[in-house]
């Protein structure tokens, strides 16, 4: 095996992230060959070297697991729980490689995630410069209006940092709930739930039905499976792309910019980019919006290209539609 940063044999193991390993090692927690390594750039063989954190022998895994769990609500996303409730690792017994989830799905919030042993393809799928398109759908409590939909899309402000633009389209709304659909490419905590709260429109059910390019409807509800070959090709293709050269920035610039690319009568009432690591199907520029559930039986769609995403809907106040 050929020489590699030690910062990346360390993430590549599944130890923590490039990040976090650097740490490691300037914390003086990582040693070749007995001597304690501090500096960033230095490199290592993992097949010759006797690499060690904390005095522990790093071993890359022999091959990459990846496992897509359907994950039911009532489960931690983590390994171990200190409080002793169940997690995601309690759903894959007879994995015994140590894998690890990607991201988080709070305890609440059901459906896909992924978990592997390769740090390297974790830590791009989980980083915003990637931008991996997250789609989740959402029940929740009362109609979002056009208006309340454009916000979602925009961006909301959530503990004074902006949200990335998002797309949401209303799946369907009956006369006291609504099921949107919305993609964000950010993993802020609770993301989801905090915008439909920041719009007066609760949250009472969450569901993630796609990670980029992986989506399985079929997959039952607790149950997990792994990738394929050609699945993780997809998403190592994803994960390589980055979304802007300034997302480090983190910048409310960046998130204008973003919304004023967006053309005013096109696309969803998001308005904002299509997600690219989506499938096709996805992609549609032709979906519907539900604005309003039926008020006696028919549903009300409006196409969203004539809808003006930022514009105040004047009957909201009297009575929503
Ligand atoms: N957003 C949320 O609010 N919760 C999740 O679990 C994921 C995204």
């Amino acid at each position: 095996m050929s020489q590699e940063r030690l910062q990346k044999i360390l993430s590549q193991a599944g130890i923590a992230s490039r990040r976090a390993s650097e740490q490691l090692m300037l914390d003086g927690r990582v040693t070749v060959n007995g001597t304690t390594m501090r500096e960033l750039g230095t490199k290592a063989d993992p097949g010759r070297d006797d690499i060690r954190v904390d005095g522990r022998r790093v071993k890359l895994p022999e091959r990459h697991r990846y496992i897509l769990l359907n994950k039911p609500p009532g489960y931690v996303t983590t390994r171990s729980d200190p409080h002793k409730r169940p997690t995601v690792i309690d759903l894959i017994a007879g994995v015994h490689d140590y894998v690890y989830p990607v991201g988080r799905l709070d305890f609440d919030t059901a459906g896909l995630l992924i978990l592997t042993n390769d740090g390297e393809l974790a830590a791009r799928l989980t980083h915003p410069r990637h931008g991996i398109a997250r789609v989740y759908e959402a029940r929740v409590l009362g109609v979002p209006d056009t208006h309340d939909i454009a916000r979602l899309a925009k961006g909301i402000l959530i503990e004074g940092r902006r949200t990335q633009p998002a797309n949401v389209n209303v799946l369907h709304a009956r006369s006291d709930d609504a099921l949107l659909e919305i993609t964000v490419r950010e993993g802020r905590n609770r993301q989801v739930r905090h915008m439909c709260e920041a719009i007066g429109h609760p949250v009472s059910s969450l569901r993630r039905v796609a990670i980029g390019p992986i989506r399985d409807p079929k997959l039952p509800l607790g149950r997990w499976r792994e990738l394929g070959d050609a699945e993780v090709a997809r998403l190592q293709t994803a994960a390589a792309k980055t979304t802007s050269p300034n997302f480090e920035l983190g910048t409310q610039k960046e998130t204008r910019q973003r919304a004023a690319a967006v053309p005013a009568t096109t696309g969803t009432a998001a308005g904002s980019h299509q997600p690219t690591g989506l499938p096709k199907k996805q992609r549609s520029p032709s979906r519907t919006q539900t604005s309003r559930g039926p008020r006696s039986g028919a549903s009300r769609t409006m196409k969203l290209a004539a809808v003006e995403p930022h514009a105040r809907d004047p009957r909201k106040k009297k009575r929503k539609f």
